[in-house]
């Protein structure tokens, strides 16, 4: 049995959720296009061919969404601020409705007693800006440091909470090499210089927020995967250490003043020096007052010299034979606590957020109610490690669910279900579910 008062009185417990993700009106209200809206117009990107707007209609209804997260009992709420809602063409003229709509959030939420975190980038760049090459162009950067600018200037005094980049690795990966996220682009090319842009945006963002802001509280999430070879081969363990180098060292380590993870991989040393990063370890460097922590599965990996670049192969939780998720990811807490670990060794790593955790269940919705125990219990598992990981002196401030509802689960559309509460996407309308129940109850205890 766990309480949430195991974790002490300072403990933030929040529910986290994302622009693009729930807000819809995606053209309307002086909001200009971002990649999703885009990626997402073009059939055959997203399962089901499902497109993004209206998503969980947030934009109208967030004044009822933030009465659940106080109903449910959490005293966080993240949100992430589109772009273009800001800045339809991505830099010039401000939208004011834009600016308004989220003052209007926020006051909500601090009626309520609700603490805000803020996230600048959760992956919804905006078109205009991709026209000149997104995140592959140098020109990136002056665009997205005056947008925090401005969302600094125009909330600083209001929210104290905030988050540079929503997984850095997440959108450079999947949207700039593999191309099944928005942009859509692939190749080494551009997904090296989105690395490299994305490393720089994330220590200017940190700089100007605390130039910004007085007492801010600053942060910036990582995706991470303990990396595990499938044998004690050479081969596989030289593997891992690649994969490693990529799931989890390549942004944190830049923040840290120690440049890329270079010495593990051949690929990262010739990057460094084709783009002369060490030019610019100074500038990646910031020392963020905490950092995020989003895990979702653990890798297992075995090498496979037809996998170009990489040469590694990932050993599906499935095909082991491991308790998984609707997404088919493993449901491991063990693993969740070593990679938790592993972050928490950085020297300079003050404090540690998760600002994401959960999972994705086929929930089905009977007679007004949503069973859903699996998640209960993943939820339990997962805060069972992070006691014990909190217990062993581990500086953790809080932990976020991931998600509060229902929404567009990008590729996946809405055929992955990862909230506390169930959207029905045809009506919005709320249901919670036994989940999200068992989390009042613990929020409680
Ligand atoms: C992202 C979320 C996403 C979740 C589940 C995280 O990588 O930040 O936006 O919905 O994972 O896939």
């Amino acid at each position: 049995m766990i309480n949430a008062s195991d974790f002490g009185q300072n403990f933030l417990w929040g529910v986290a959720t994302a622009a693009a993700q729930i807000e819809g009106t995606a053209t309307q209200y002086g909001k200009g296009p971002s990649i999703w809206d885009t990626f997402t117009a073009k059939n055959g990107k997203i399962k089901k061919n499902h497109k993004l707007d209206p998503a969980c209609d947030f934009y109208h209804r967030y004044a009822e969404d933030i009465a659940l997260v106080k109903l449910l009992g959490f005293k966080v709420f993240r949100f992430s601020i589109a772009w273009s809602r800001i800045l339809p063409a991505g830099r010039g003229e401000i939208n004011q409705e834009g600016i308004r709509f989220y003052h209007n959030l926020i006051d909500e939420c601090l009626t309520h007693g609700i603490t805000p975190y803020i996230t600048l980038y959760h992956w919804d760049l905006p078109q205009a800006l991709e026209d000149e090459g997104g995140w592959t162009s140098f020109s990136i950067n002056a665009a997205f440091n005056a947008f925090v600018s401005i969302c600094a200037l125009e909330y600083g005094d209001k929210v104290k909470n905030w988050i540079v980049l929503n997984e850095p690795f997440g959108y450079t990966s999947l949207g700039y090499m593999l191309g099944v996220h928005a942009p859509g682009k692939t190749g080494l090319g551009n997904f090296f210089s989105a690395v490299l842009h994305t490393a720089l945006a994330q220590a200017d963002g940190g700089k100007i927020l605390r130039s910004e802001i007085s007492k801010a509280n600053i942060g910036t999430t990582f995706s991470c995967s303990e990396v595990l070879p499938s044998t004690q081969s050479d081969s596989d363990i030289l593997a891992a250490k690649r994969v490693d180098c990529l799931m989890n060292r390549l942004f944190v380590e830049p923040t840290q003043g120690m440049g890329f993870p270079t010495a593990n991989w051949d690929v990262l040393e010739k990057f460094q020096i084709e783009y002369g990063t060490w030019r610019l370890h100074e500038r990646m460097k910031f020392d963020f007052d905490f950092i995020g922590l989003q895990n979702y599965f653990p890798l297992v990996v075995k090498y496979n010299a037809f996998i170009p670049v990489i040469q590694a192969w990932e050993v599906k939780a499935k095909s082991r034979k491991k308790p998984h998720t609707a997404m088919g990811w493993e449901v491991n807490a063990d693993s969740f606590y070593n990679i938790v670990k592993q972050f928490a060794a950085y020297p300079n790593v003050k404090n540690i957020m998760i600002t994401e955790n959960g999972a994705a269940y086929h929930d089905k919705l009977i007679n007004g109610r949503v069973e859903d125990p699996e998640r209960i219990e993943y939820f339990k598992l997962y805060l069972n490690a992070l006691l014990k990981l909190k217990k062993e002196g581990i500086n953790l401030t809080g932990c976020m669910a991931w998600t509060l509802m229902d929404n567009f689960e990008w590729a996946e559309g809405f055929t992955a279900r990862f909230g506390l509460i169930y959207n029905d996407f045809k009506t919005q309308e709320r249901s919670i579910k036994d989940s999200g129940y068992w989390w009042q109850n613990f929020l409680k205890s």
